[in-house]
């Protein structure tokens, strides 16, 4: 599995440790950075993410900011894009088992590292459920699709 990561300046410790995690676990990584410490606009990184997963590069994405949340903000205004910001395991979980997330969305000022790893490998391996939860998914789908 292609996992795409992504990270600004609140979140670089967090991405590279992701990265090398994800690795070491046998999957590919497609990284579009940052690659140095150094301020960006979290929304460009965001766009870069999303658009490797709607366009079929990757199956699944990783982006962290210093809260998950603006992150998650800009992931979502693309079109097939679930992206959710988590800061603990239930959540992680759950949001591939229900939501069909595609993108998790963690805060490097939020949690440390040891738990952002346990997040990504709970998101990594946890298959969406389908049945009456692919009933609402596609509830989500129709109003992207009727908003834009
Ligand atoms: C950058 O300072 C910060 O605003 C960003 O990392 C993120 O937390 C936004 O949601």
């Amino acid at each position: 599995m292609k996992i795409a990561l992504g990270c600004d300046h609140g979140g670089l410790e967090h991405k590279n440790a992701i990265a090398e995690h994800l690795k070491e676990k046998g999957f590919e990584v497609c990284d579009f950075g940052i690659y140095e410490q150094k301020s960006v606009d979290y929304p460009e990184i965001a766009l870069k993410v999303a658009k490797s997963i709607t366009s079929g590069e990757s199956e699944l994405g990783i982006l962290v900011c210093g809260t998950g949340i603006g992150m998650s903000l800009a992931a979502n205004k693309v079109k097939g894009i679930r992206a959710a910001a988590c800061s603990e395991h239930f959540s992680a979980k759950f949001t591939r088992l229900h939501n069909n997330s595609n993108i998790l969305c963690l805060g490097g000022r939020v949690i440390g590292v040891g738990t952002a790893l346990e997040l990504v490998d709970l998101f990594v391996t946890t298959e969406f459920e389908g049945g009456r939860h692919q009933t609402r998914v596609d509830k989500i789908t129709a109003i992207e699709q009727n908003e834009n």
